[in-house]
């Protein structure tokens, strides 16, 4: 039987992070996934792809609507879905290979097939000629991610109601989607075909899209959205779903219980993701999931209820992100070699891949008044930025909250153009608890982006913005 210092289960971000930062620490590591290709979720149906799509309906999405105004004159552009989703496949598996490369060059051994425990020690890899292999382990870490989440009465034949995995991988371009959900997802996939000129109907349980968001973003991003002619049926709960022939009929009601019918030719349900454990066959080695399918670890540790076994990722609690998994993925290998890391959950950002991007890290207005923190709020508009002027991408808003009384950053909110790349200069003064007043004092350079967040700095010190 093989031994390791370190089988890792699942190779998403979590995962082979994990299995790389081990093998940097010395460690004789092994990884096990389930499929042929390496990257888990993130990699092959989720973060990589979605941003391809993303991109390229963007491209298309301004060629036909924004080339004109900036001097740019060509023939009507046309979709080609079957490139796009070519493209797509190909910055994925160029990918696929810079991860199995990253195994190779840290010594790592990769199994492809289906990792279930066989003790608390040792795990069974089967595989797909249904051969099998036992290998053991000193410590095991579980990232095995999670899996979309189905309504039982909405009926995902992957054809017509489809889950994100089908989302992106069309033949077409829908005519009319019915979006279940205006959560990330939502909103990110909405956007990609409401750029390629499909209708998008949202339907939406809470009051307002991406609603674990602060509010003001949630409501800036509906009024982008909805300028490509999308509909939102918000504050509606999904009743029931039909396919009949090419056509999807969707029946919601809202909070009065009064019904709607929407008819479409797609239906795309992301109504959140739940964690996956299926196979892994937790009890061999004593542990349970929660009622929410989750493994439950230490917070100092993430160390499992049974010694030498951690769990990552979107399988156990906390936001579904790949840079969270990440993180953890480096800091189960420092606590296996004794070392001391630390994660601030608090200041992992969350980001909405649309156009405008939505970009957020720390507290929400909302959180802060229901904690009854006393803050002071700063905003600086999109369209007072001479480069959001200069190149057109006027929609958007800059908020920053600050204490009330130390002026400290708590929480920083940004809808606009290249808002996930701003969110970076956020985290790093959050994470050195710097106040509003020092991140106002700070140069930055001009004409950017970034000015939004000097200029959102100094509103919430005194109200004293020079550009707005
Ligand atoms: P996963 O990436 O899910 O990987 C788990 C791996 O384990 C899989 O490869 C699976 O096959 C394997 N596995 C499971 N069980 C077994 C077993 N028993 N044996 C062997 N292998 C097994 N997050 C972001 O931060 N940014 C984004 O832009 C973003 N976009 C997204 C877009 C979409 C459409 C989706 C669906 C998700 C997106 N996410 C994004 C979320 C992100 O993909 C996840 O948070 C991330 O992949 C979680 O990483 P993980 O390592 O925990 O699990
Ligand atoms: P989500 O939790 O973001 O959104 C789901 C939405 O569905 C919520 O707004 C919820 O109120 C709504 N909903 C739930 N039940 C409903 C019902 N019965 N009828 C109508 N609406 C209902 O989940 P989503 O979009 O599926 O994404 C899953 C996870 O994947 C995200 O939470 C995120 O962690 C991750 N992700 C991250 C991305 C990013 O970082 N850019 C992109 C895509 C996914």
């Amino acid at each position: 039987m093989q031994d390791f210092d370190v089988v890792v289960i699942g190779s998403g971000p979590g995962g082979y992070v994990s299995a790389i930062r081990s093998a940097q620490l010395g460690f004789k590591v092994a990884i096990i996934e389930k499929y042929a290709v390496m990257g888990g979720t993130c990699l092959n149906v989720g973060c990589i792809p979605s941003k391809a799509l993303l991109d390229s309906s963007e491209h298309y999405y301004n060629a036909v609507h924004s080339f004109e105004e900036h001097g740019i004159d060509i023939a009507k552009p046309k979709v080609n879905m079957g490139q796009m989703i070519k493209r797509k496949a190909g910055v994925v598996s160029n990918l696929n290979a810079g991860i199995s490369y990253l195994m190779k060059k840290n010594k790592i051994t990769t199994f492809h097939g289906l990792g279930s425990f066989d003790s608390a020690k040792t795990v069974k890899v089967t595989k797909e000629d249904g051969s099998s292999e036992v290998i053991s382990a000193k410590n095991i870490i579980i990232a095995t991610g999670s899996k979309p989440t189905i309504l039982p009465f909405i009926p995902v034949d992957k054809e017509r109601i489809i889950t994100s995995t089908e989302a992106l991988k069309m033949k077409e371009v829908p005519k009319h989607l019915i979006v279940i959900g205006a959560g990330v997802i939502g909103a990110e996939l909405g956007s990609v075909y409401a750029r390629l000129g499909s209708k998008v109907s949202f339907i939406e349980f809470a009051d307002s899209m991406i609603p674990t968001m602060d509010k003001t973003m949630g409501k800036e991003l509906q009024k982008s959205i909805a300028k490509m002619g999308a509909d939102f049926y918000l504050s509606h709960k999904v009743t029931s779903a039909a396919v009949k022939g090419k056509e999807v009929t969707v029946k919601a009601q809202d909070s009065a219980g009064k019904e709607v019918e929407i008819k479409g030719d797609y239906c795309l349900v992301c109504i959140g993701r739940r964690p996956y454990t299926d196979g892994l066959n937790l009890a061999s080695a004593g542990l349970t999931a929660d009622e929410r399918g989750r493994v439950a670890v230490d917070e100092h540790t993430l160390q499992t209820s049974v010694p030498g076994i951690y769990a990552i990722g979107d399988v156990v609690r906390g936001a579904m992100l790949a840079h969270k998994a990440e993180e953890e993925g480096t800091f189960v290998a420092e606590v296996i070699a004794g070392q001391k890391p630390h994660i601030n959950y608090n200041l992992i950002p969350g980001v909405v891949y649309t156009w405008p991007e939505v970009a957020a890290v720390g507290k929400t207005e909302q959180e802060l008044k229901a904690a009854g923190i006393a803050y002071k709020e700063g905003s600086f508009p999109f369209k007072a930025l001479g480069r959001a002027i200069a190149s057109g991408d006027v929609d958007g808003v800059c908020k920053v909250l600050a204490d009330a009384t130390t002026d400290e950053i708590l929480g920083v909110h940004i809808i606009g153009a290249r808002a996930a790349d701003m969110i970076a200069e956020a985290v790093v003064a959050m994470e050195y608890r710097a106040s509003a007043e020092d991140v106002a004092r700070m140069s930055h350079a001009h004409p950017t982006y970034t000015e939004a967040m000097k200029e959102a700095c100094l509103a919430a010190t005194a109200k004293r913005s020079i550009h707005s």
